[in-house]
C-alpha cells in the first residue's frame, strides 16, 4: 500500500532524471578519469561498462524494489521485509558512510566551485604553460582557509536544499540542467578531439592493451561502478521509496546505468585527448587531474572563460543533485526513525558532514600530516584517500554485497520479483535476475572483497 502523505515522483521521465541527477555527478566528470588514468585506459573502460551491466544493474534493481516494496528509508526498509533481525545495520551502516562520504565529496565539490569563481573572474586566461596552470591547483588546494570555506558553503547548499523539500525540487532543477551539461560536455569533447595531438590521447582511452589488466583493475572498476551509480548505502533505496507502483523498476534502472555510464564515457573523450597534448602531464596525476586539464582546453576555445565558467556551475549543481543524495540517507534515517524534526535532522547531519570534512579539505598539501596520513606497501595515502578508500570503495562495496544477499537469500527473489512484477507483469529478465542477485554479485563482490583485504591492499592505488 502507498502512504499518500509520503509523496511520490511526478511521472516515470522524473524518476529517471532524478535517479540520474543522483548518479551523474563528481564520480562522473572527476573520479571516473582519475580512475581510467590510474588504470591503464582503454581495457579499464570497457571492464567498466561490464561491470556496470552485470554487477551494478542488478544491485541498482534490488535497492528500487526494496524501497518501493518498504516505502520506507533504508533502515526501516530492512525492518519492516525481515523484523526483528540484524538486517538493519545494514542500513545503519548507510547512514554513517552517508556523512562520510558527503564529508569528502563536499571538498572536491567545494573545488569546483572555486573553479567556477576563478574562471568567472579570468584568471586562467593568457596563462600559455601547463606548469602555471598546474601550480594554481597545487596552491589552491593548499589554502586552508580557501578550501575550508568552499566545502562550508556546499554543504550550506545542500543543505538548504533538503530543508527547502527534496523531491519537488530535485524533479524540476534535474530535468533542465541535466541536459544542458550533457551538451556542454559534448562541445567539449568536440573541442578535445580535434585538437592537434589528439590522437594518442584517443588511442589510450579507446584502444585496450589487454597485456596490461590485472585484478587490480577489475576491483577498481567494481568500486567504480557502484560510486558513480549511487549504490550500496540505501540512496537508491530512499529514491525507490517514492516510486509508485505504475512505475517500470528494470527499464528505470536500466536507464539510469545507461545514462550514467554515457555521462562518464563523454567526460573521459573530454579529458583524455586533451590531456596528451598538454606537455608534463600524465594520466596518474591523480585527484587534480581535470582541475589541471580543463583550464588547458578552455584556454583553447574561442570565449573559453565563458565555457568553463559555465561548465563548472553546472558540474557544481550535478555535484549537489548527488550530494542531497548522499545527505539523504541520514536525513531520512533521523526523521522517520527518531522521529526528529526535519531541521533537526538536516541540522545535525549537515554538521557532522561539515566537521568530518575539515581534516579532508586539509589533506590535498595543506597539512603536511593530513597530506601523507598512512602508508600501505609504500604507498602513501592522504585523509581524503583514506576517507575515499574506506566509504567510497570498502563500504559501498560491502553494503552491495549485503543488499545482494538480502534479496537473494533473505527477502527471497520470489518476494523480490512479486514487486518488480508490479509495472513490469512480463518481468522477462526474471530467470537472469534471479541468478544474479543470488549468486553471481555476491560471489564476484566477495572475490574481491577478499583479494582486497588480504592480497593486495593497494588495489585502489
Ligand atoms: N553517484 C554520485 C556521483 O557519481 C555520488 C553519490 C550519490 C553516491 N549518492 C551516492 C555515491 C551514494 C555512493 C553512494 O557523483
Amino acid at each position: 500500500m502507498t502512504s499518500p502523505e509520503r509523496g511520490q515522483w511526478g511521472t516515470k521521465l522524473g524518476f529517471i532524471l532524478a535517479a540520474a541527477g543522483s548518479a551523474i555527478g563528481l564520480g562522473n566528470i572527476w573520479r571516473f578519469p582519475t580512475t581510467v588514468g590510474q588504470n591503464g585506459g582503454a581495457a579499464f573502460v570497457l571492464i567498466y561498462v561490464a561491470s556496470v551491466f552485470i554487477i551494478s544493474l542488478s544491485i541498482m534493481i534490488a535497492e528500487f524494489a526494496i524501497g518501493r516494496h518498504a516505502q520506507k528509508n533504508p533502515v526501516g526498509a530492512f525492518n519492516s521485509i525481515a523484523p526483528g533481525t540484524l538486517w538493519k545495520y545494514v542500513g545503519l551502516l548507510g547512514v554513517v558512510t552517508g556523512w562520510a562520504i558527503t564529508s569528502y565529496y563536499s571538498v572536491v565539490a567545494g573545488w569546483t566551485l572555486g573553479y567556477f569563481f576563478k574562471t568567472a573572474t579570468g584568471q586562467f586566461s593568457g596563462m600559455v604553460t601547463s606548469d602555471e596552470i598546474t601550480e594554481v591547483f597545487v596552491s589552491f588546494a593548499a589554502d586552508p582557509l580557501n578550501v575550508i570555506g568552499l566545502h562550508a558553503l556546499f554543504i550550506i547548499l545542500t543543505m538548504a536544499i533538503l530543508l527547502a523539500g527534496v523531491k519537488a525540487g530535485i524533479e524540476r532543477w534535474s530535468k533542465i540542467l541535466m541536459p544542458i551539461l550533457l551538451l556542454l560536455l559534448v562541445l567539449l569533447v568536440v573541442r578535445s578531439v580535434t585538437l592537434p595531438g589528439a590522437s594518442e590521447g584517443l588511442s589510450f582511452y579507446l584502444e585496450p592493451d589487454w597485456s596490461k589488466v590485472s585484478m587490480r583493475n577489475v576491483i577498481a572498476a567494481m568500486g567504480q561502478a557502484f560510486f558513480s551509480l549511487s549504490l550500496g548505502m540505501g540512496t537508491m533505496i530512499t529514491y525507490g521509496s517514492y516510486l509508485s507502483r505504475k512505475e517500470n523498476l528494470v527499464s528505470s534502472a536500466g536507464w539510469v546505468c545507461t545514462l550514467d555510464t554515457g555521462i562518464a564515457f563523454l567526460a573521459g573523450l573530454a579529458i583524455f585527448p586533451a590531456l596528451f597534448t598538454v606537455p608534463g602531464l600524465e594520466p596518474t596525476v591523480g585527484a587534480g587531474l581535470i582541475f589541471v586539464v580543463l583550464p588547458n582546453v578552455f584556454n583553447q576555445i574561442p570565449l573559453g572563460d565563458l565555457f568553463g565558467t559555465g561548465f563548472f556551475l553546472l558540474l557544481t549543481i550535478a555535484a549537489l543533485t548527488s550530494s542531497i543524495s548522499i545527505l539523504i540517507v541520514p536525513v531520512a534515517y533521523f526523521e522517520d526513525e527518531k522521529g526528529w524534526s526535519k531541521r533537526k535532522a538536516v541540522l545535525v547531519s549537515g554538521a557532522v558532514a561539515f566537521l568530518l570534512g575539515i581534516p579532508s579539505a586539509l589533506s590535498v598539501g595543506g597539512v603536511e600530516w593530513l597530506t601523507d596520513l598512512v602508508s600501505i606497501e609504500g604507498r602513501t595515502y592522504g585523509f581524503l584517500d583514506m576517507m575515499n578508500l574506506m566509504f567510497g570503495q570498502y563500504s559501498l562495496m560491502t553494503g552491495s554485497f549485503l543488499v545482494a544477499l538480502f534479496v537473494g537469500w533473505k527477502w527471497g527473489v520470489a518476494g523480490a520479483r512479486t514487486e518488480i512484477e508490479q509495472g513490469n507483469p512480463a518481468f522477462k529478465s526474471r530467470a537472469i535476475f534471479a541468478f544474479l542477485i543470488r549468486f553471481l554479485c555476491p560471489l564476484a563482490i566477495a572475490l574481491l572483497l577478499a583479494y582486497l583485504l588480504f592480497y593486495d591492499p593497494n588495489a585502489f592505488a
